[in-house]
């Protein structure tokens, strides 16, 4: 008979294990985490099970956990008492998010800070910058987001990750940083950001969902493949050192096509949607949770993602522990 035996390869798990192509590993992981200006908060979102919004005098309890699963970077998210047109308390040296950048560094010198840049949820409208004309006023933005980083560079900031789909945000930032003294600052850039549905549960956790209209006319279309490349493009030419792909899953033929054609690190987040029916579904009984996450942060990695920013980072180093 002249065919083929594949499963010859696939007997038991000693074999298995010597074919794998992809291993997840805890390296893989950047945990996002939600700071809240204010006390003792430690607060549930609904729909993100797990998942919670901290003050800076409860944090710890997060982080603590964070260090002992060896987890190596987090993605900060800041909440702040003060919403105005502009989102002006983002780039206040003492706002949430440059007081959370330096009590982190201080307190957990070994965990690796990122800080989530944009204006959606500093806004009075909830969009991701001011506006002028009932949509985003691009360059205005952009001289908001240059003091933006400047002062999160200044608090202690690792790496800054600018989220709002601005144009000529990541030159904007590499100049402002390099002015500022900060050369050696590495910028990932939400390259690749679809106008996307799965946002939903980020943005009650968050409280950044628009009080009118809605992202299109900055994030991109989900139809839109070519774009994509001509976006990282821009974005690597700008000297982004990381591209990023949000969201994940229903785009990892995005995430791909971005790993084949830039030589630079990749991440994708697995955003709070994607986690969010996770979570229902094995709630429900319906699936194996576990399992699925598992399944899925491996396609992530498969499809080419070197970083996966995801709300399962605990869940799955546990998980991979358990599993040597
Ligand atoms: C914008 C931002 C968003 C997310 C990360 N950064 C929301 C948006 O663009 O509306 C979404 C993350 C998630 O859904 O998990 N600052």
């Amino acid at each position: 008979m002249n065919f083929q035996r594949t499963r010859r390869l696939r007997k038991n798990t000693n074999i298995r294990r010597l074919v794998r192509e992809t291993q997840l590993s805890v390296d893989d992981f950047v945990y996002p985490i939600f700071i809240e200006e204010g006390e003792n908060i430690e607060a549930e979102i609904p729909s993100m099970p797990g998942i919670k919004r901290w003050s800076l005098d409860t944090v710890s309890k997060e982080l603590d956990e964070v260090v002992a699963l060896n987890i190596p970077a987090i993605m900060l998210f800041g909440i702040p008492k003060h919403k105005d047109s502009e989102g002006s308390s983002s780039w206040q040296d003492d706002g949430i998010m440059q007081q959370a950048v330096r009590f982190i560094k201080q307190h957990y010198p070994q965990l690796y800070v990122i800080t989530d840049v944009c204006f959606c949820e500093y806004t009075d409208h909830g969009h991701c910058g001011p506006i002028c004309d009932h949509d985003v006023d691009n360059d205005a933005t952009l001289a908001n987001i240059a003091k933006q980083v400047v002062s999160h560079a200044k608090a202690g900031v690792d790496m800054v990750a600018p989220s709002g789909m601005m144009d000529g945000m990541i030159a904007t930032i590499r100049q402002a940083l390099d002015d500022a003294g900060f050369p050696n600052l590495p910028i990932m850039s939400y390259a690749v950001k679809y106008a996307s549905a799965f946002y939903g549960p980020f943005r009650d956790a968050a409280d950044s969902t628009p009080t009118f209209g809605d992202r299109r006319t900055y994030q991109m279309d989900p139809a839109n493949r070519d774009e994509a490349m001509r976006e990282a493009m821009l974005d690597f030419e700008e000297q982004a050192d990381i591209l990023m792909v949000k969201p994940a899953l229903s785009y990892l033929d995005i995430i791909r096509d971005v790993k084949n054609q830039f030589p630079v690190p990749i991440a994708c987040y697995n955003v709070s949607g994607e986690y969010a029916m996770v979570k229902a579904a094995a709630e429900k009984g319906w699936i194996d949770g576990t399992r699925v996450m598992m399944e899925s942060l491996l396609s992530m990695k498969r499809a080419g993602a070197n970083i996966i920013i995801t709300y399962f980072a605990k869940e799955a180093a546990i998980c991979l522990q358990q599993q040597h």
